[in-house]
Protein backbone atom coordinates (compact mmCIF):
# COMPACT_ATOMS: atom_id res chain seq x y z
CA UNK A 1 0.00 0.00 0.00
CA UNK A 2 0.76 3.83 0.06
CA UNK A 3 2.53 4.85 3.11
CA UNK A 4 3.15 8.43 4.28
CA UNK A 5 6.39 7.74 6.45
CA UNK A 6 8.28 11.21 5.64
CA UNK A 7 6.59 13.70 3.84
CA UNK A 8 8.66 13.49 0.97
CA UNK A 9 6.94 10.55 0.64
CA UNK A 10 4.28 12.90 -1.07
CA UNK A 11 5.01 15.13 -4.17
CA UNK A 12 4.11 18.58 -4.75
CA UNK A 13 1.28 17.86 -6.53
CA UNK A 14 -0.09 15.43 -3.73
CA UNK A 15 0.38 18.17 -1.28
CA UNK A 16 -1.24 20.50 -3.29
CA UNK A 17 -4.00 18.37 -3.74
CA UNK A 18 -4.42 17.36 -0.24
CA UNK A 19 -4.71 20.92 1.09
CA UNK A 20 -7.37 21.13 -1.54
CA UNK A 21 -9.39 18.67 -0.74
CA UNK A 22 -8.58 19.79 3.19
CA UNK A 23 -10.27 23.24 2.32
CA UNK A 24 -13.13 21.51 0.59
CA UNK A 25 -13.53 19.35 3.38
CA UNK A 26 -13.28 22.04 6.03
CA UNK A 27 -15.67 24.10 4.08
CA UNK A 28 -18.83 21.22 3.69
CA UNK A 29 -18.38 21.46 0.16
CA UNK A 30 -17.51 17.46 -0.32
CA UNK A 31 -19.25 14.66 1.19
CA UNK A 32 -16.61 11.99 1.21
CA UNK A 33 -17.65 8.71 2.75
CA UNK A 34 -15.27 5.66 3.61
CA UNK A 35 -16.14 2.75 5.82
CA UNK A 36 -13.03 1.63 6.94
CA UNK A 37 -11.12 1.01 9.83
CA UNK A 38 -8.20 2.78 11.23
CA UNK A 39 -6.21 1.80 13.96
CA UNK A 40 -3.86 3.84 16.06
CA UNK A 41 -0.89 2.44 17.39
CA UNK A 42 0.82 4.64 20.01
CA UNK A 43 3.80 4.33 22.07
CA UNK A 44 3.56 7.80 23.39
CA UNK A 45 1.32 10.61 24.69
CA UNK A 46 -0.73 11.85 22.21
CA UNK A 47 -4.05 14.41 22.64
CA UNK A 48 -4.24 16.23 19.48
CA UNK A 49 -2.97 13.41 17.35
CA UNK A 50 -5.32 10.50 18.75
CA UNK A 51 -8.27 12.64 18.53
CA UNK A 52 -8.23 14.51 15.24
CA UNK A 53 -7.51 11.19 13.76
CA UNK A 54 -10.02 9.47 15.06
CA UNK A 55 -13.00 12.21 14.49
CA UNK A 56 -11.53 12.24 10.97
CA UNK A 57 -12.30 8.65 10.64
CA UNK A 58 -15.22 8.79 12.23
CA UNK A 59 -17.07 12.22 9.89
CA UNK A 60 -15.62 9.61 6.65
CA UNK A 61 -18.09 6.78 8.20
CA UNK A 62 -15.13 4.65 9.25
CA UNK A 63 -14.23 3.49 13.05
CA UNK A 64 -11.58 3.32 14.45
CA UNK A 65 -9.60 0.45 17.09
CA UNK A 66 -7.32 2.87 19.27
CA UNK A 67 -4.24 0.60 20.29
CA UNK A 68 -2.26 1.51 23.51
CA UNK A 69 1.29 -0.55 23.14
CA UNK A 70 1.05 -1.40 26.52
CA UNK A 71 -2.21 -3.49 26.35
CA UNK A 72 -0.72 -5.16 22.81
CA UNK A 73 1.49 -8.10 23.12
CA UNK A 74 4.75 -5.63 21.29
CA UNK A 75 4.67 -4.78 24.74
CA UNK A 76 5.57 -8.19 25.99
CA UNK A 77 7.92 -8.90 23.34
CA UNK A 78 6.08 -9.37 19.88
CA UNK A 79 8.22 -8.92 16.95
CA UNK A 80 7.18 -5.84 15.03
CA UNK A 81 7.11 -7.67 11.53
CA UNK A 82 4.98 -10.41 13.16
CA UNK A 83 2.59 -7.52 14.70
CA UNK A 84 2.37 -5.72 11.07
CA UNK A 85 1.45 -8.94 9.39
CA UNK A 86 -1.57 -9.53 11.80
CA UNK A 87 -2.32 -6.12 12.05
CA UNK A 88 -2.59 -5.76 8.56
CA UNK A 89 -5.15 -9.16 8.11
CA UNK A 90 -7.47 -6.79 10.30
CA UNK A 91 -7.36 -3.12 9.43
CA UNK A 92 -7.58 -1.26 6.24
CA UNK A 93 -4.64 1.74 7.44
CA UNK A 94 -2.84 2.27 10.81
CA UNK A 95 -1.09 4.99 12.11
CA UNK A 96 1.74 4.73 14.14
CA UNK A 97 3.12 7.12 16.89
CA UNK A 98 6.73 5.38 17.82
CA UNK A 99 10.57 6.33 18.82
CA UNK A 100 12.52 5.28 16.46
CA UNK A 101 11.59 6.09 12.59
CA UNK A 102 13.40 2.66 12.21
CA UNK A 103 10.21 0.73 13.86
CA UNK A 104 7.33 2.29 11.49
CA UNK A 105 9.97 1.77 8.76
CA UNK A 106 9.31 -2.01 9.50
CA UNK A 107 5.73 -1.77 10.01
CA UNK A 108 5.59 -0.54 6.17
CA UNK A 109 7.81 -3.42 4.67
CA UNK A 110 5.79 -5.74 6.36
CA UNK A 111 2.24 -4.28 6.09
CA UNK A 112 0.28 -3.95 2.82
CA UNK A 113 -2.24 -1.61 4.35
CA UNK A 114 -1.06 1.98 4.52
CA UNK A 115 1.29 2.56 6.62
CA UNK A 116 1.06 6.85 8.56
CA UNK A 117 3.52 8.09 10.51
CA UNK A 118 1.89 9.89 13.43
CA UNK A 119 5.40 10.69 14.96
CA UNK A 120 8.51 9.20 15.16
CA UNK A 121 11.77 10.62 16.65
CA UNK A 122 12.90 12.16 12.87
CA UNK A 123 9.45 13.01 11.32
CA UNK A 124 6.23 14.26 12.32
CA UNK A 125 4.66 14.37 8.64
CA UNK A 126 1.00 14.93 9.54
CA UNK A 127 1.72 17.87 11.63
CA UNK A 128 3.24 19.88 8.21
CA UNK A 129 0.29 19.05 6.19
CA UNK A 130 -2.26 20.70 8.98
CA UNK A 131 0.62 23.90 9.29
CA UNK A 132 0.84 24.47 5.02
CA UNK A 133 -3.39 24.25 5.26
CA UNK A 134 -3.01 27.24 8.46
CA UNK A 135 -0.60 29.22 6.48
CA UNK A 136 -2.62 28.74 2.99
CA UNK A 137 -5.83 30.01 4.75
CA UNK A 138 -4.07 33.07 6.01
CA UNK A 139 -1.86 33.70 2.63
CA UNK A 140 -3.72 32.19 -0.09
CA UNK A 141 -0.80 30.55 -1.97
CA UNK A 142 2.47 29.16 0.55
CA UNK A 143 4.73 29.53 -2.28
CA UNK A 144 7.42 32.16 -2.06
CA UNK A 145 6.62 32.89 1.76
CA UNK A 146 9.25 32.30 4.23
CA UNK A 147 8.84 30.26 7.46
CA UNK A 148 11.54 31.09 10.22
CA UNK A 149 11.92 27.59 12.27
CA UNK A 150 13.03 28.59 16.47
CA UNK A 151 13.90 26.18 18.49
CA UNK A 152 15.02 22.57 18.80
CA UNK A 153 16.00 20.83 15.27
CA UNK A 154 13.63 17.89 15.69
CA UNK A 155 10.86 15.74 13.96
CA UNK A 156 8.83 18.77 13.40
CA UNK A 157 12.32 21.05 12.10
CA UNK A 158 12.35 18.38 9.71
CA UNK A 159 9.19 17.58 8.12
CA UNK A 160 9.09 21.47 8.10
CA UNK A 161 12.26 21.65 6.33
CA UNK A 162 10.89 19.10 3.63
CA UNK A 163 7.06 20.90 3.46
CA UNK A 164 8.55 24.22 2.95
CA UNK A 165 11.22 22.78 -0.12
CA UNK A 166 8.40 21.06 -1.69
CA UNK A 167 5.54 23.79 -1.67
CA UNK A 168 8.01 26.46 -2.87
CA UNK A 169 8.91 28.86 0.67
CA UNK A 170 12.02 29.59 1.99
CA UNK A 171 12.47 27.88 5.45
CA UNK A 172 15.03 29.82 8.10
CA UNK A 173 15.56 27.15 11.37
CA UNK A 174 17.50 28.72 14.01
CA UNK A 175 18.93 26.59 16.62
CA UNK A 176 21.29 27.05 19.20
CA UNK A 177 24.67 25.29 18.22
CA UNK A 178 24.53 20.89 18.56
CA UNK A 179 20.43 21.28 18.46
CA UNK A 180 20.35 21.63 14.58
CA UNK A 181 18.27 19.95 13.11
CA UNK A 182 19.77 16.45 11.08
CA UNK A 183 22.49 16.88 7.89
CA UNK A 184 20.91 14.33 5.80
CA UNK A 185 17.21 15.89 6.42
CA UNK A 186 18.56 19.19 6.06
CA UNK A 187 20.50 17.70 2.75
CA UNK A 188 17.43 16.38 1.16
CA UNK A 189 15.63 19.65 1.91
CA UNK A 190 18.45 21.67 -0.22
CA UNK A 191 17.87 19.24 -3.02
CA UNK A 192 14.42 19.43 -3.36
CA UNK A 193 14.20 23.32 -3.13
CA UNK A 194 17.38 23.42 -5.57
CA UNK A 195 17.91 27.08 -6.48
CA UNK A 196 14.38 28.10 -6.27
CA UNK A 197 13.82 28.85 -2.68
CA UNK A 198 16.45 29.09 0.49
CA UNK A 199 17.17 26.78 3.35
CA UNK A 200 19.26 28.67 5.92
CA UNK A 201 20.51 26.67 8.80
CA UNK A 202 21.69 29.88 11.78
CA UNK A 203 22.18 29.94 15.41
CA UNK A 204 20.97 33.83 15.23
CA UNK A 205 17.26 33.78 15.76
CA UNK A 206 17.33 37.60 15.11
CA UNK A 207 18.56 37.68 11.47
CA UNK A 208 16.25 34.41 11.15
CA UNK A 209 12.78 36.25 11.89
CA UNK A 210 13.57 39.22 9.18
CA UNK A 211 10.58 38.87 6.51
CA UNK A 212 9.08 36.11 7.80
CA UNK A 213 5.27 35.46 7.14
CA UNK A 214 5.42 32.66 9.68
CA UNK A 215 7.33 32.03 13.11
CA UNK A 216 6.68 28.52 14.33
CA UNK A 217 8.35 27.23 17.31
CA UNK A 218 8.05 23.97 19.12
CA UNK A 219 8.87 22.44 22.59
CA UNK A 220 12.26 22.38 23.73
CA UNK A 221 12.70 18.91 25.23
CA UNK A 222 10.86 16.50 22.98
CA UNK A 223 8.87 13.23 24.29
CA UNK A 224 11.80 11.02 26.17
CA UNK A 225 14.01 13.93 26.59
CA UNK A 226 12.14 15.31 30.02
CA UNK A 227 15.02 14.81 31.92
CA UNK A 228 16.94 17.29 29.59
CA UNK A 229 14.18 20.54 30.07
CA UNK A 230 15.80 22.25 33.28
CA UNK A 231 19.39 22.57 31.21
CA UNK A 232 17.97 23.30 28.11
CA UNK A 233 16.31 26.22 28.84
CA UNK A 234 19.25 29.17 29.60
CA UNK A 235 20.50 27.22 26.28
CA UNK A 236 17.26 28.36 24.30
CA UNK A 237 16.41 31.14 25.96
CA UNK A 238 17.21 33.39 22.75
CA UNK A 239 15.13 31.76 20.54
CA UNK A 240 11.79 32.40 22.37
CA UNK A 241 9.16 33.86 20.68
CA UNK A 242 8.08 36.68 22.68
CA UNK A 243 6.82 40.07 21.84
CA UNK A 244 10.18 41.78 21.00
CA UNK A 245 11.01 38.83 18.22
CA UNK A 246 7.52 39.03 16.72
CA UNK A 247 8.43 42.92 16.18
CA UNK A 248 11.06 41.67 13.73
CA UNK A 249 8.92 39.53 11.47
CA UNK A 250 6.28 41.15 9.01
CA UNK A 251 3.92 42.75 10.52
CA UNK A 252 1.23 40.76 8.77
CA UNK A 253 3.40 37.24 10.15
CA UNK A 254 1.44 34.47 11.80
CA UNK A 255 2.67 32.24 14.92
CA UNK A 256 2.42 28.37 14.95
CA UNK A 257 3.07 26.16 17.21
CA UNK A 258 2.13 22.54 16.88
CA UNK A 259 1.30 22.16 20.50
CA UNK A 260 1.71 21.32 23.30
CA UNK A 261 3.09 24.49 24.70
CA UNK A 262 5.35 25.62 27.45
CA UNK A 263 4.21 29.30 28.07
CA UNK A 264 7.21 31.15 28.77
CA UNK A 265 9.37 28.83 27.43
CA UNK A 266 9.76 28.69 23.58
CA UNK A 267 7.46 30.95 23.34
CA UNK A 268 5.28 33.84 25.95
CA UNK A 269 1.53 33.65 27.06
CA UNK A 270 1.35 37.14 24.92
CA UNK A 271 2.28 35.47 21.65
CA UNK A 272 0.06 32.45 22.36
CA UNK A 273 -2.82 34.27 22.90
CA UNK A 274 -1.96 37.39 20.84
CA UNK A 275 -3.79 38.26 18.01
CA UNK A 276 -1.01 37.06 14.90
CA UNK A 277 -1.61 33.25 16.62
CA UNK A 278 -3.24 31.16 14.65
CA UNK A 279 -2.61 27.82 17.16
CA UNK A 280 -6.31 26.56 17.63
CA UNK A 281 -7.10 26.69 13.79
CA UNK A 282 -3.66 24.74 13.47
CA UNK A 283 -4.80 22.49 15.83
CA UNK A 284 -8.20 22.15 14.18
CA UNK A 285 -6.84 21.77 10.89
CA UNK A 286 -4.96 18.45 12.22
CA UNK A 287 -8.53 16.66 11.56
CA UNK A 288 -9.16 17.88 8.27
CA UNK A 289 -6.28 17.59 6.77
CA UNK A 290 -5.93 13.75 7.90
CA UNK A 291 -9.25 13.29 6.95
CA UNK A 292 -8.40 14.44 3.54
CA UNK A 293 -5.01 12.17 3.76
CA UNK A 294 -7.46 9.18 4.65
CA UNK A 295 -9.67 9.65 1.50
CA UNK A 296 -6.89 9.95 -0.58
CA UNK A 297 -5.21 6.77 0.79
CA UNK A 298 -8.25 4.50 1.26
CA UNK A 299 -10.44 5.96 -1.18
CA UNK A 300 -14.37 6.28 -1.34
CA UNK A 301 -16.78 3.29 -0.82
N1 LIG B 1 1.05 18.24 17.86
C1 LIG B 1 0.83 16.96 18.25
O1 LIG B 1 1.25 16.00 17.63
O2 LIG B 1 0.06 16.87 19.39
P1 LIG B 1 -0.18 15.54 20.23
O3 LIG B 1 1.17 15.11 20.79
O4 LIG B 1 -1.14 15.93 21.32
O5 LIG B 1 -0.74 14.48 19.32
Amino acid sequence: GRDLLSLADLSTAEIRELLHLAAEMKAGKVNYRCDRVLGLLFYKASTRTRVSFSVAMYQLGGQVIDLNVDSTQVSRGEPLADTARVLDRYLDVLAIRTFDHQDLQTFADYAAIPIINALTDLEHPCQILADLLTIQEAFGDVSGLTLTYLGDGNNVAHSLLLGCALMGMNINVATPKGYQPDAKIVAQAKAIAGDRTQVIITDDPKMAVKDAAVLYTDVWASMGQENLADARIPIFQPYQINDELLELANTEAIVLHCLPAHREEEITDSVMEGKQSRVWDQAENRMHAQKALLASLLGST
